[in-house]
């Protein structure tokens, strides 16, 4: 069934992404971005690759007057909400930051789906609501035990929308858990441009093999895993794309809130996934070990059964086209957008 959404964040990496599934699938899309993490050369790109177009609002999401007159303009069907913070060192020295937009977006949101009548919602959570954990995979029941503020974030948001849910009988919302989303569209007009020096493993070591970097730095080769380094869960960007795709589809199988991670069940190590990189790179990608990074932890992945029983979905690319595909886009794409 086709339909209008509202898409949150959309010029962003994993919105973008969303954006190229739902044209391509029929789904008019319109994004509220205010371009603080994103350029608008990645709706431009995304228009280019589904041949249809988006429409575009620029607005802040805590900016209720702009985005009462994107309800106003548009008759949603459903939102998709992606908009939001995500650096977790960052979250920890502007935590205030973090709550005003990932909880204060959501609010603003919510006030105005209810406004308007729009009870479908699918949410960007995170694994990172886990915390720390000595049991893999991890499940949906497994205990929620934030350990930064962007995490709690998060997590406060299922846990107002849970609210929000048993506050309105009618309204329907996905969160969705995401492990570590990497790669970019198979065609390399899109993919992952952060801002400033790379947080994230995959686009630092992209940037060293294009070599607006000298060396990846390998964060502890000392922990309890197969090389000593970290262990994750990557999923492709595309897979998480049309996960959510499909979450759409089922938000009318119930009301109320519903939580299901998006990852492979596979783990990779940093040596394992920077292996894979210089392989579909084709050359040697430099590193250097380093002390272990405050508040990580040694492994961490997905039991993504829950989603494959309710829905019968899983996902279909693997390490070797995570890293292929990321790599096209930052070959095609060495400065990024703006290069
Ligand atoms: P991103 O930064 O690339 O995208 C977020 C987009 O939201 C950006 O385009 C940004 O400009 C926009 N935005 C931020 N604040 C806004 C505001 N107040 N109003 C309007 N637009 C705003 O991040 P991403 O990796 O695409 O992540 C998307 C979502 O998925 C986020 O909610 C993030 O927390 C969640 N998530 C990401 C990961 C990951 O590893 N990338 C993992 C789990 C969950
Ligand atoms: C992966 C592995 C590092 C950088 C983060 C968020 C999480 C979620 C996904 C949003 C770890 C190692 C990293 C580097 C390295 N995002 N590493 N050198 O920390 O698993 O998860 O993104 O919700 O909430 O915390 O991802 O890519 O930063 O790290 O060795 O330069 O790579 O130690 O083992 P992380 P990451």
């Amino acid at each position: 069934m086709t339909s209008t959404v509202l898409v949150t964040g959309g010029a962003g990496f994993i919105g973008s992404h969303t954006c190229v599934e739902l044209l391509s699938h029929g789904h008019e899309v319109v994004v509220v971005d205010d371009f603080s993490n994103s350029s608008p050369g990645a709706v431009e790109a995304v228009h280019k690759l589904a041949g249809r177009p988006v429409q575009l609002h620029r607005a802040d999401l805590r900016d209720r007057a702009a985005l009462a007159e994107v309800f106003r303009a548009h008759r949603f069907d459903a939102v998709i909400h992606f908009a939001a913070k995500k650096a977790v060192g960052e979250s920890t020295r502007i935590p205030l930051t973090y709550f005003d937009i990932n909880i204060g977006g959501t609010t603003a949101l919510l006030h105005a789906m209810n406004e308007h009548g729009v009870r479908r919602l699918v949410f960007s959570s995170s694994c990172s609501v886990y915390g720390e954990t000595s049991t893999v995979p991890l499940d949906e029941d497994s205990p929620a035990a934030p350990t930064n503020p962007y995490a709690r974030s998060k997590y406060l948001c299922e846990q107002l929308l849970a609210d929000a849910c048993a506050y309105d009988p009618g309204l329907s919302v996905i969160a969705l858990r995401y492990f570590n989303p990497i790669g970019a569209h198979p065609s390399g007009e899109i993919g992952e441009d952060p801002a400033g020096v790379p947080n994230n493993v995959l686009p630092y070591m992209a940037q060293v093999a294009v070599g607006r970097l000298p060396e990846l730095p390998v964060y502890g080769d000392d922990y309890p895993t197969p090389d000593g380094t970290g262990v994750r869960d990557y999923i492709h960007v595309v897979d998480v794309a049309d996960g959510h795709r499909v979450a759409l589809d089922h938000l009318d199988d119930e009301t109320g809130l519903r939580v299901f991670n998006l990852g492979t069940g596979t783990g990779a190590s940093v040596l394992t996934l920077l292996a894979e990189f210089s392989r579909a790179a084709g050359r040697p990608i430099p590193y250097r070990v380093e002390p272990r990074r405050a508040g990580d932890v040694a492994t961490l992945i997905a039991d993504p059964r829950r989603v494959e029983r309710a829905w019968g979905w899983r996902t279909t690319r693997d390490l070797a086209a995570m890293c292929e595909d990321a790599w096209r886009f930052q070959r095609l794409h060495p400065a990024g957008y703006a290069g």
